[in-house]
């Protein structure tokens, strides 16, 4: 089978660094704070636990956590990268890029462009895009870009999102594909909508839950069915070894995979055999977790890379809400196989500690009191 699809061989993503917070909170536990039956979070939502930060540890650090390690493991140096973009829901300021935070941290500055990209969870995927084509275009004049989606989620306490929250942050440095290569073309879809927002001011997010699913599930259709074009879906996801969501809550994957396999005139049986075969498996990171927002698929993608052999392809799906969708196609190259970022996962989930209930009521308490 052929496709049109372009990888470039000298442009791709050269590290990887994830880094998830030091505190994470079973959501049983959150159940029976709450008086609501475990299974709703469990198996309703499809939630097991989510990342939650101490107090004075925000997306900050956990940007500079995941830079630091995409950068020791690409042994490039600093004054290699040219480009530093941080995608993120979770600004610090109307006006200062968190870029600026994160260069401070990391010593980064002189003859480079820092900036900040903002469309809800989609915001470090154009990061990543605009990476990718400054290198393209040939602006990049051979220097790196250092990309990193990184965001704290929080609800209202007692809000019906509350066991989606979640954190964590994905660094990538673009440059030669050691890790993966990134198709040139993409599949991208766009729709004004008031699905998931949060006004200038409020501490939290506003969301039409059902509305979010239904924008999700349209962006997922139209996205994929650009991707099939005038071949048969089989034909199309032919070589793809496994496909990357946008995770707000897993459940909310499995109904835009069900609605893709209704699209795709799919029995049952095959929409169902697709999620789990190729769904499903990449988003055990994501259970623990919980919504990164902006870096929900990149740990997905993290995690589907790694031990990967060269050559394997992944779909990668983005969606942020207001919303902006784009379907990536990435192929694993010779460094996925070692994937020392997964080895960075386990130890952060190892060495993490499990709040209680009255622990997460502290934190809550706190970090209201500091919002206000
Ligand atoms: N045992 C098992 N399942 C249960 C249950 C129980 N005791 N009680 C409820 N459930 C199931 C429901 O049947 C439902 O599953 P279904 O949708 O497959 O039918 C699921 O749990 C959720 O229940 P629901 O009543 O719809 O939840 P809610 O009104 O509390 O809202 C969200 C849940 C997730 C929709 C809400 O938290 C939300 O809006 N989250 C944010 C959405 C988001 O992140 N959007 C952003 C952009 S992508």
């Amino acid at each position: 089978m052929t496709d049109a699809l372009h990888f470039d061989p000298n442009t791709g993503i050269a590290a990887i660094g994830v880094q998830l917070p030091p505190l994470a909170m079973d959501v049983r536990e959150l159940a029976a704070l709450r008086g609501v039956d475990p299974d709703k979070y469990t198996l309703g939502l499809g939630c097991d636990e989510m990342a939650l930060c101490p107090e004075g540890y925000g997306v900050v650090d956990l940007a500079v956590g995941a830079a630091k390690r995409a950068l020791a493991q690409w042994g490039g140096s600093v004054e290699d990268i040219g480009l530093l973009v941080v995608g993120s829901e979770s600004a610090v300021d109307m006006s200062r890029p968190l870029s600026a935070f994160v260069a401070e941290e990391l010593g980064l500055r002189g003859r480079i462009r820092s900036y900040e990209t903002k469309h809800a969870c989609y915001g470090g995927t154009v990061a990543l895009r605009q990476a990718l084509e400054w290198r393209l275009s040939g602006a990049a004049r051979g220097k790196a870009a250092l990309v990193i989606a990184s965001d704290v989620a929080l609800y209202a306490p007692k809000d019906p999102g509350e066991p989606t929250q979640g954190a964590g942050a994905v660094a990538m440095i673009i440059a030669e594909p050691k890790v993966a290569r990134i198709a040139t073309e993409s599949f991208a879809y766009a729709e004004p909508a008031f699905d998931f927002w949060r006004p200038v001011g409020d501490s939290f997010p506003s969301v039409e839950g059902k509305l979010s699913l239904d924008c999700y599930k349209k962006a997922t259709e139209e996205c994929f069915q650009q991707l099939v074009g005038d071949r048969t879906p089989a034909d199309a996801l032919a070589d793809f070894a496994a496909v990357c969501f946008h995770v707000p809550f897993p459940k909310m994957v499995k109904k835009a995979v069900g609605q893709l396999g209704e699209s795709f005139e799919w029995t049952p049986e095959a929409t169902s055999s697709f999620y789990e075969g190729m769904v499903n498996p990449t988003m055990d990171w994501n259970r623990k977790s919980g919504n990164g927002y902006t870096a929900s698929l990149w740990i997905s993608v993290a995690q589907a890379l790694a031990g990967r052999a060269a050559g394997q392809r992944i779909g990668a799906f983005s969606y942020g809400s207001g919303f902006g969708s784009e379907l990536l196609v990435i192929e694993a190259a010779e460094g996925a196989a070692a994937a020392p970022w997964a080895d960075e996962v386990a130890e952060d989930l190892k060495s993490r500690r499990l709040v209680s209930q009255d622990e997460y009521d502290a934190l809550r308490g706190a970090r209201l009191a500091a919002a206000e």
